[in-house]
This record gives structure tokens, C-alpha cells and sequence, in this order.
């Protein structure tokens, strides 16, 4: 009885094998790794050498919704129903297929393409398959890194990004030296493209060495965007400590545009004044108790013109006796401040800063030392009076003249707001006193000198 077990047995596993011998299909073991956009081939063959002509071949793709990738039935390619991404992409080769040999090529192969595909071959009687597994390595796009704004600290957020990789990359941040930086975050999304990356970091000014890069890297494959920030960048910071919350909202729009602005060495100069208006504009109004007898201050007091003949009016301890001059209401013995004259269609103007504390009964010496900081119009010639006088060359007449004083760095700068471009700077000052806005102008020239 056992014995006759044993024979069917035998038996029925001679025939498996027999059977299987008859139709065996081998394909690779390991998975192909090709890179996006090459043609590839998925091997796919029966063990012994018998001829696929008369038989069914499906290539299909596993664990997707619209599988089919090729098929070849009753002696002929049937793609009707071939999933569309595979359109036109596919094809057996015809004269390999007597050999056994039924191998897909697949070309120009995209990220889309990664996955298992089986190779499902049939007789009228049996049939076998394999799977391939494939994987598609494709290079990801340029890295672009981008300054979002500054942290609490004075650090700057960067923020480093790239599409399309596969399989996913590994981020570096390196410094100019190649020492890696902690990434603060790094976020990697999957789409039909591959993965996107987003990765930030902050950086502080290291002085000299504000070089800093962003590499993507795979096996094959490496990419890397290069920063340089200008260490001005990381002063813009210096001045927004100690202004007001509500500026610092206000400023943050302006950063990026600051931010952008230094990157473009060219452009630096031309936002500059917009910049510092943002950041640093108070309202200045004339103080009528200061004007010259001669000078006429309109009821709003943003505007001063001269007359030929002196008005009657009261004398007072601050009013200027010869120099046809008057100074704001406000005065400052700290910080930055901002403000602009609109000086079109006059022919003699002299803006600027001076100490406070001026004696404005005597004659006044327009000079650094002497408490003014200033720049003039005398006919055609702008000068900056500074010590000797520094004759100026415009290129286009001043009509709105930007004034800019940093106290504790010691900085006078003056802009022309409408060709936006700096016009002079008195640095390294030391100031002790008060600086008062001082505007000065001398003829009738029918303009006033407005404060805007
Ligand atoms: C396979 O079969 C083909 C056609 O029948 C023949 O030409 C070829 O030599 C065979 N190859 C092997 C390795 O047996
Ligand atoms: C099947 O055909 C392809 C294309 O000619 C060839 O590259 C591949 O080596 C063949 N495979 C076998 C097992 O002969």
C-alpha cells in the first residue's frame, strides 16, 4: 500500500517536472538600475530554448492601476489596451522570440517607469512568469537656495531646493571649507517626477568666509549651488535691533528687497535710499522760532522759501540772526533717521545736519568740525561741505535730496531720491550733541524747499 503511495507519488512529481521542464521562464535576478531618459532592456527568456511564436506574452506592471505594458497573442503585438504612458515605448524583439527569448525593450525610460513588471508567458496548456524589478535613477534639477529672512539672532535663513530626483538624494550643507552644517529641516516630498526636497539652515557671519553650499547627492549623480553673502547683508540686521516691532513687520518685504539688492552688486546703491526710507523715515517739520528773518514757513510747516526783505518778527534765543537758515522741530542723539527735501526748480540749497547746540547769533562755518554736515547747491555745482569742500558730479539735477544719519556709527549720507543714487557720505564722525535737520536757502528763487 505504501509502496503504491510512493509510485503515484513518483509519478506525479516526475510529470511536475516534466511539465515544468517544458516551460520554465528566466529572467534577472537583481534589479536594473538605469538612468532616466536611456533605453532599457527587461530581460525575460524560457529555460529551454522553445520558440514563444505560437505562444502569449504579457508584460505587465505590478501594483498598479492601468498595468498592461505590452502584449504579444496569436502571433501579433495587441496593444489596445496598453497602459498610455507605455505608448509607443515597447517592443518584443521578433526574431529572438523563436529562441525563447522574450525580452521587452522599453525606451527613453522616465522616473514614472520604476517599479516590478512581470513577465507572464503561456502555452496553450501551462504557463510561468518572473519579475523584474526596475529602478530608474534620474538627476534632479539644479539646486536653488534662497534667503528667506533673518532669525531672531541676526542669522539668516536659507532655504535650499531641487525636484525631480530618484531615488530619494542626500542633502549637504557645507561651508567654504567642506565641513558639513546642520540642516535645521528637510522636508522630501514623492511625486510622479521623483522627489522634492526642501531643506534650510542658518548661517551666521563667519567675516570673511560667507561661502556656503547645497549638494544633492546619489550614487552616480551630484549637484551643488554655491551662496555668497555680502557681509552687508548681515549689518542690515544691525540696524533693525532697537526699532520698533511694528517697523520690523513693516521691514520685512524691505529685507527681501535688501537681500536681493546686495546679491546685485550694480543695484546696491539704487535701492539703498528706498531701503533706508522703510526702515528709518521720520516726519521732520520746521521749527518757525529758528527761521531767519528773512525766511517765510508755510502754516503746515513742511515748506520754507525766501523773501528779500526781512519780516517783523520777534527775535528768539534759537533764531539764525545772518544765516538765511531754519532746523526741524526734532532733534536726535541716537540711532538712524531718515528724511527727504524736495528741492526741484532751486538754485541754492544747503541740507543737512548740525549740532543742536550751534550758536545761530554768529556767523556759522558750514564744516564737520564746526557741528554741520552738509551738502549745497550753488548754481550749477553741488558741493558736500566737508573739509576742503568735495565738488560733486551728478549726472542729473537733484530734485528730492535723501538725508540719512547713523549717530552711533558717525554716518551722514545723502541720496537723490529720484535717480536713487548715493551722493555722499561723511563717515567716521564722532557725534557728542544733538543733531537737528538744518535747511538753508538764500535767493528768491521762487521754489520752496519742501519737507516730504
Ligand atoms: C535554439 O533554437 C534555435 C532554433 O530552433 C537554434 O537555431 C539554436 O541553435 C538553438 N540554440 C541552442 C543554444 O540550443
Ligand atoms: C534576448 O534578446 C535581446 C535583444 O537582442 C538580447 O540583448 C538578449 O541578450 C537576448 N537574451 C537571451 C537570453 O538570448
Amino acid at each position: 500500500m505504501r509502496l503504491f503511495l510512493y509510485a503515484i507519488l513518483y509519478i506525479l512529481h516526475s510529470l511536475m517536472e516534466f511539465q515544468s521542464e517544458k516551460l520554465q521562464v528566466v529572467g534577472p535576478a537583481a534589479p536594473l538600475v538605469v538612468v532616466a531618459g536611456e533605453d532599457l532592456i527587461l530581460p525575460c527568456f524560457i529555460k529551454f530554448n522553445t520558440s514563444v511564436v505560437d505562444m502569449r506574452v504579457e508584460w505587465f506592471r505590478l501594483n498598479v492601476e492601468d498595468s498592461l505594458v505590452h502584449l504579444y497573442m496569436d502571433h501579433e503585438d495587441r496593444n489596445e489596451n496598453q497602459a498610455p504612458s507605455y505608448r509607443k515605448r515597447t517592443s518584443l524583439f521578433k526574431e529572438e522570440l523563436q529562441k525563447g527569448n522574450a525580452s521587452l525593450k522599453l525606451s527613453a525610460l522616465r522616473v514614472s517607469d520604476e517599479g516590478e513588471y512581470k513577465c507572464f508567458i503561456e502555452d496553450k496548456s501551462q504557463s510561468d512568469d518572473i519579475t523584474v524589478n526596475v529602478i530608474v535613477e534620474a538627476q534632479g534639477s539644479q539646486p536653488v537656495i534662497m534667503m528667506e529672512n533673518y532669525d531672531n539672532s541676526g542669522g539668516i535663513h536659507l532655504v535650499c531646493e531641487s525636484r525631480g530626483w530618484n531615488p530619494e538624494p542626500e542633502i549637504l550643507w557645507l561651508n567654504r571649507e567642506g565641513d558639513t552644517l546642520p540642516a535645521e529641516d528637510t522636508q522630501i516630498h514623492r511625486d510622479t517626477e521623483g522627489f522634492s526636497v526642501k531643506s534650510s539652515i542658518t548661517v551666521h557671519d563667519y567675516s570673511d568666509s560667507n561661502r556656503f553650499y547645497c549638494r544633492l547627492q546619489q550614487i552616480h549623480h551630484m549637484m551643488e549651488t554655491e551662496i555668497i553673502i555680502n557681509n552687508k547683508v548681515f549689518d542690515v540686521w544691525k540696524w533693525i535691533v532697537g526699532i520698533s516691532v511694528s517697523s520690523c513687520l513693516i521691514a520685512v518685504g524691505s529685507i527681501i528687497t535688501a537681500v536681493i539688492c546686495y546679491k546685485k552688486e550694480l543695484q546696491k546703491q539704487k535701492q539703498k535710499a528706498e531701503f533706508l526710507k522703510k526702515l528709518f523715515a521720520v516726519e521732520v517739520t520746521l521749527d518757525p522760532d529758528s527761521a531767519n528773518p528773512q525766511l517765510i514757513l508755510s502754516d503746515d510747516g513742511k515748506q520754507v522759501r525766501c523773501e528779500d526783505t526781512k519780516q517783523n518778527i520777534t527775535d528768539t534765543p534759537q533764531r539764525f540772526t545772518y544765516d538765511r537758515a531754519v532746523v526741524g522741530n526734532q532733534s536726535f542723539s541716537s540711532g538712524r533717521f531718515y528724511y527727504e527735501v524736495q528741492v526741484r526748480g532751486k538754485t541754492r540749497w544747503i541740507l543737512g545736519v548740525m549740532r543742536k547746540n550751534i550758536n545761530r547769533k554768529k556767523w556759522i562755518i558750514r564744516r564737520p568740525q564746526y557741528g554741520f554736515w552738509t551738502v549745497e547747491l550753488f548754481g550749477n555745482q553741488y558741493l558736500a561741505l566737508d573739509d576742503p569742500d568735495v565738488p560733486l558730479t551728478l549726472r542729473e539735477k537733484v530734485e528730492k535730496l535723501g538725508v540719512f544719519v547713523d549717530y552711533d556709527e558717525g554716518l551722514v549720507s545723502f541720496y537723490d531720491v529720484n535717480s536713487r543714487s548715493h551722493i555722499y557720505s561723511f563717515t567716521g564722525q564722532t557725534f557728542t550733541h544733538k543733531l537737528i535737520p538744518y535747511f538753508s536757502t538764500w535767493y528768491n528763487d521762487g521754489a520752496p524747499l519742501i519737507c516730504i
